[in-house]
Parts: structure tokens; sequence; C-alpha cells
């Protein structure tokens, strides 16, 4: 049975509107809606005339951002990968015309605390953590199917699980007299096979964090989008995105530190800084949560947000 929807409590919020930079009448993507907190928030500081485009691929997303769409005509929602970003904003002749995009990349607080969606150790629900749960494997046919070195490789490389072999081998003989269908049977495994516990940390939650990464594509659907906002940004617009652990602000960080830098030319090359085209410029440094809303929101421990501006 389905639980009562839980909210989402948006991180980084003044931060991500003041990243933004918002003109009263531009064009605004949400790639990530989850249940709109930061759509609200940009929509706050548009005109009759501004425009926001949500994006997600969760259907209870969808519905919320259905919700708003019939309240306010400034926004509409589209289900959908942000991986699929260019294309989307091709179909709406808004290319080159985006003034700001934001991806606060992960989970939503419902989907984590919603147990039927299979995506918390805490609670005992399906093994499925896929965010669109009509697409794609769920983890329990991943896991059903995978072979322990795929299995190992996912835990150790996106989980940075030490005993992802460990686990893997428990995983693969588990599976040949049971099949692992729920959450609990598979956060029990994990607490059964690590050898010891860290402080104030389930034994499964790296685990869960991997497999919940891998049969969601997360880090490649990241790679891939980031190219594509700065292509469909106007001159002047910004990208803000919000990660949660380090192999998301790695990706982030990288690939904006390579396009502030422009043409990537051997060092002794007799050309200036301002001659090697950078298609972006850095906008101040990684934001992080303060204090206040720490003791308000824990969730927001981890997220960094960092900010660029397109600038050719
Ligand atoms: C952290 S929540 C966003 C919360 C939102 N900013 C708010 O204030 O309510 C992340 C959302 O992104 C969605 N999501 C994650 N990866 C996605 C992807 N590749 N394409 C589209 N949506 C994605 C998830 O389904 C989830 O709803």
């Amino acid at each position: 049975m389905t639980e009562p929807t839980s909210e989402h409590v948006s991180v980084l919020l003044d931060e991500t509107v003041a990243a933004l930079n918002i003109k009263p009448n531009g064009r605004y993507i949400d790639g990530t809606f989850g249940r709109g907190g930061h759509t609200r928030a940009i929509l706050a500081n548009l005109s009759s005339q501004g425009r926001v485009l949500g994006l997600d691929k969760d259907p209870e997303a969808i519905t919320a951002g259905q919700r708003l769409a019939a309240e306010d005509e400034r926004f509409t929602i589209e289900q959908c990968s942000f991986a699929t970003l260019a294309e989307t904003v091709n179909a709406r002749l808004w290319q080159g015309k985006v003034n700001g995009i934001l991806l606060d990349i992960g989970v939503s607080s419902p989907q984590l605390d919603i147990a039927d969606r299979g995506f918390s150790f805490q609670k005992d629900g399906p093994l499925d953590m896929r965010m669109n749960p009509n697409e794609g494997m769920s983890a329990a046919q991943w896991l059903a199917h995978a072979d322990m070195d795929e299995i190992a490789t996912v835990l150790k490389t996106l989980g940075e699980e030490r005993f992802g072999k460990r686990i893997a081998r428990a995983i693969v003989e588990t599976r040949e007299e049971t099949p692992l269908t729920t959450t609990k049977q598979l956060a029990d495994l994990v607490d059964k096979a690590s050898p010891f516990r860290e402080k104030n940390k389930h034994p499964a939650t790296r685990t869960f964090q991997a497999i919940r990464i891998h049969i969601n594509n997360e880090l490649d659907d990241l790679s891939v989008v980031l190219q594509q906002a700065i292509d469909v940004l106007a001159v002047g617009g910004r990208l803000a995105v919000i990660s949660f652990h380090s192999l998301e602000d790695r990706i982030v960080k990288r690939f904006f530190r390579d396009q502030a830098k422009g043409d990537d030319l051997p060092s002794h090359f007799p050309i200036r800084a301002d001659q090697l085209n950078p298609s972006i410029k850095l906008v101040g440094k990684a934001i992080k949560a303060g204090e206040t809303e720490l003791a308000r929101n824990p969730r927001a421990r981890s997220a960094v947000l960092r900010i660029v501006e397109k600038v050719a």
C-alpha cells in the first residue's frame, strides 16, 4: 500500500534563485521538477511573459507538475529524462533562447519515503528503485541476472563499497535459493555480508546508492546533459547544478572547469587565455547549505551548487 505522499524540502532554494539571475520575461528550464519547489520560486520572479518548462522522469512528479500547469499558464511539464534536453528544447524552438537551467540531481524525498518505490533500505517494499517505474529494469530484475563481477564493479565504483565483492557473492549465492524481490531482503543480506558497521551509517547505504545510480543511468545522464544545457542557453544564460555526492560533483566540476578554460591547446602555444574561446565562465565558488538550512533539512548536508554563465 502506498503511504500518503511526503513533501520534498527544496535544497539551497534562495541560492539557486540568485544563481539563475532571473530575467522577468525569460525562459527557464527546471530539469528535475520533483515537487516543484525550485520551479515555484522561479515563477515567483517572472512576469506574465516569463516561461518555465519542467522535466522529470517520475510519474508522481509529473502529476504534481500537471497540477501546477493547470494553475499557472506560464508553466509546462514534460515526462522525459533531462538527457534528452536538446531534443525537448528544439521541439519548442527554444534553442539558444533559454535564460536559465536548473538541475537538482538525485532523488526526491517522496521517492525515498514511499516504501513502494523501493529506494529505501529503511522501509520494506518491492526492490524497484526506478525513477520511472514504467521504463527500464528494476533493481530486482537487474540483480536477478547480472553476473557477480558486474555487481561487484557497480558496488565499488558507484557506491565506493569496499566489501563490494563479498556483497556481490552473497547476492549471487542467495538468488540461487530465493529471488531477491524486497528492499528488506537486500538490506538484511548486505548487513550479514558486511564484516563491520560504520558509525551512524546502515551497512546497506552504499549498496542501495550504487544500484540506484546504476539502474537509473544517473552518471551517464548527467554527463550528457551538461553540454546540451550549455548549447541551448542564450548568451548570458545561467546553468545551476546541485549535486549530492562526490561522483556527481566531480563530473560537474571537471566539465565546468574544462569548458571555462576553452580550447585545449598545449600550454606553450603562443596564445592568450582570452583567445581560447571558452563557452562559459564560472560564477562564484561552489555553494553549500548554511547552518540554518541544515538545522531545518539534514538532507541538504551533502548538496553542492555550482553555477556557470554562457559567454559565447
Ligand atoms: C532532488 S529531486 C528535485 C526536487 C525539486 N528541485 C524540488 O524542489 O521539488 C530530483 C528529481 O529529479 C528527477 N530526476 C532524476 N534524474 C532525472 C533525469 N535523468 N531526468 C529527469 N528527471 C530526473 C527525480 O525523479 C526527482 O524527482
